[in-house]
């Protein structure tokens, strides 16, 4: 799972269903001890002990964790890479080599992240087993659009004609990338409301809709998910924050004039006092702590239905 080019409409809807039967299991089992000890059909542990690779070559929090807890619940045993540092890369092995040691290792699926640098569509072809792209340089981060739309899809059962605004670093955002792709098969619609240096180059983004100003965007989004300024993929140029914290963040003050259905959103990590303030967390229309729940039940129905001919 490189991109979303193998995914249907129906197949990731019942990727959704999958994952909010695991995340309903698992939060009943969570108030009754006796389930634990004796889980039900759908969460018995399909890995068996077999080790799965999660290859972090780029920092990671959210993603790298919740795929270990899937791979925990699933029954997988992660063997994790996590940056590198105490790995033959310090010696300057490669990371095509890295990848290829470790296959040799026989475990059953690739979870990577990765640069630019690395082809990981090239990778995967190389490769006897399947490999998730766990956020792969400016190219798309599928699971985390996934997970994103499996939290918009919990509360409205559909994603078909909804506006999602992003706002802020849209040029630098591989979850932008994939939304892009995945718009396309859920039937959404995506706005943009962006400083001139954060727009995206890609013809591509043509179907967007544009926003000069925030309040407008705000009015026309069902839901808003803040970007992250990505400064370390910036070429060093100055970056106005007073600025863009006044034209672009996300407070309490703005959201109060927005409709109390419009969802928030953010991928993480944040920026706090740049595209969000944190008082926005506690705002009950903010759904970025359930995105992260989600994630790890997204993730685990994923890795559950690796081995399966549907989802
Ligand atoms: N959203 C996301 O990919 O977060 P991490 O970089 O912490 O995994």
């Amino acid at each position: 799972m490189i991109n979303f080019s193998q995914f249907s409409k129906n197949k990731i809807e019942s990727l959704f269903e999958k994952s909010l039967q695991l995340k309903t299991l698992t939060n009943a089992q969570n108030f009754s001890p006796s389930t634990a000890l004796n889980p039900s059909e759908p969460l018995v542990q399909v890995g068996r002990g077999q080790t799965a690779a999660l290859l972090f070559f780029e920092p990671s929090t959210r993603t790298r964790f919740s795929f270990e807890a899937a791979c925990a619940r699933a029954g997988y045993h992660p063997m994790v890479l996590d940056g590198g540092i105490g790995t033959s890369l310090e010696k300057g092995e490669t990371v095509t080599d890295t990848i290829l040691n470790i296959e040799a290792m026989r475990p059953l699926f690739f979870v990577i992240r990765c640069n630019n640098d690395l082809n990981l569509q090239e990778v995967a072809k190389g490769l006897s087993v399947p490999v998730i792209n766990a956020g792969w340089g400016l190219q798309g981060h599928p699971t985390q659009a996934l997970l994103d739309t499996l939290s918009l899809f919990e509360k409205w059962q559909s994603l078909t004609k909804k506006k999602i605004l992003f706002v802020g670093d849209v040029k630098h955002s591989r979850v932008v990338a994939s939304h892009f792709e995945l718009s396309q098969i859920l039937n959404y619609e995506i706005g943009i409301c962006a400083p001139t240096e954060f727009l995206p180059t890609s013809e591509k983004h043509e179907n967007f809709k544009y926003f000069e100003k925030l309040e407008d965007a705000l009015e026309w989004a069902d839901a808003v998910m803040a970007l992250r300024v990505q400064k370390e993929r910036h070429d060093g140029s100055f970056f106005d924050v007073v600025n863009y914290r006044k034209k672009f963040g996300l407070n309490s003050e703005r959201l109060s004039k927005v409709s109390p259905k419009t969802l928030i959103m953010h991928p993480g990590p944040i920026n706090y006092g740049v595209e969000l303030e944190k008082e926005v967390l506690n705002d009950p229309r903010s759904l970025v702590l359930q995105q992260v729940e989600n994630g790890v039940f997204l993730r685990e129905a994923l890795i559950r239905n690796l081995f399966k001919e549907t989802l």
